[in-house]
């Protein structure tokens, strides 16, 4: 069955100190079993992190991967360097990038397609703004956004990646989906995958991602098909996150 998954996205957050002490405190209160862990902290934070958690079970994952191999993408960082520096994840397609800077569908799926290529694992984002949630949108945008990568990289290539549902209205805002609300737009991902491809959409890790925390994620984490969480805000305090993590093993 689906290994649960809960992943925190750190966003643009952290010193060396704390990322030395949250990488500390996580790392001295993991489950031993029954849930997988990963950390996307900033750039420029992956080496350390990745000294600090060599031998340990956490994944470590970069918040973007660049769309080209190499050469003139000021700014951009490789999958070949990601997995240079020990990251086996990388987020794509969050909301962020595609709303603050203006990453399209189709530059998403060149991302997702490098980390593929390179044997990362994506995690690619989805989810709606809360005005097309409004006009009754949703599925529609979802569905969009999956197209276009699977257009480009085959359904196959979700057997190396993960999905992640992200709401926009639910991210940062405290206003969580309700585990009803993320459970149906979670099983419409996988009715839309299983259309091509059963088992694909069977064995796939569907995260869900928006002002998770301490309180809410079981109920989120008890629904068939939410295998997990990708986890903002909460992710930077190592109590919180561990109590995330916890809910999902129980599930
Ligand atoms: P919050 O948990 O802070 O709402 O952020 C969710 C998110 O964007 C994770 O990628």
């Amino acid at each position: 069955m689906r290994q649960p998954l809960v992943v925190g996205n750190w966003k643009m957050n952290g010193t060396r100190e704390s990322v030395r002490e949250l990488l500390d405190d996580i790392l001295a209160g993991l489950p031993e079993r029954g849930v997988e862990v990963g950390v996307c902290p900033p750039y420029v934070f992956i080496p350390q992190a990745a000294a600090q958690l060599a031998g340990s079970s956490v994944l470590l994952g970069a918040q973007n991967v660049a769309d080209q191999d190499q050469g003139a993408c000021t700014g951009e960082v490789s999958a070949a360097m990601l997995k240079e520096f020990g990251c086996a994840l990388a987020i794509v397609g969050h909301s962020e990038r595609r709303l603050l800077y203006g990453e399209t569908d189709a530059l998403v799926a060149a991302r997702y397609q490098k980390a593929i290529e390179h044997g990362l694992c994506p995690i690619l984002c989805v989810g709606e703004t809360l005005e097309q949630r409004e006009t009754g949108q949703t599925f529609q945008v979802v569905a969009q956004q999956l197209d276009a990568v699977l257009g480009r990289a085959g359904i196959d290539s979700l057997t190396r990646a993960v999905i992640a549902y992200e709401p926009v209205w639910a991210i940062g805002t405290g206003r969580t989906a309700t585990p009803e609300q993320a459970q149906e737009v979670h099983d419409y991902i996988r009715q839309r995958l299983a259309a091509q491809d059963k088992d694909v959409a069977a064995q796939v890790r569907i995260l869900y991602g928006g002002s998770v925390n301490a309180e809410n994620a079981s109920g989120l984490f008890a629904m068939p098909d939410i295998d997990g969480g990708l986890i903002g805000g909460a992710s930077l305090k190592a109590e919180v996150f561990l109590a995330i993590v916890q809910a999902a093993r129980k599930c």
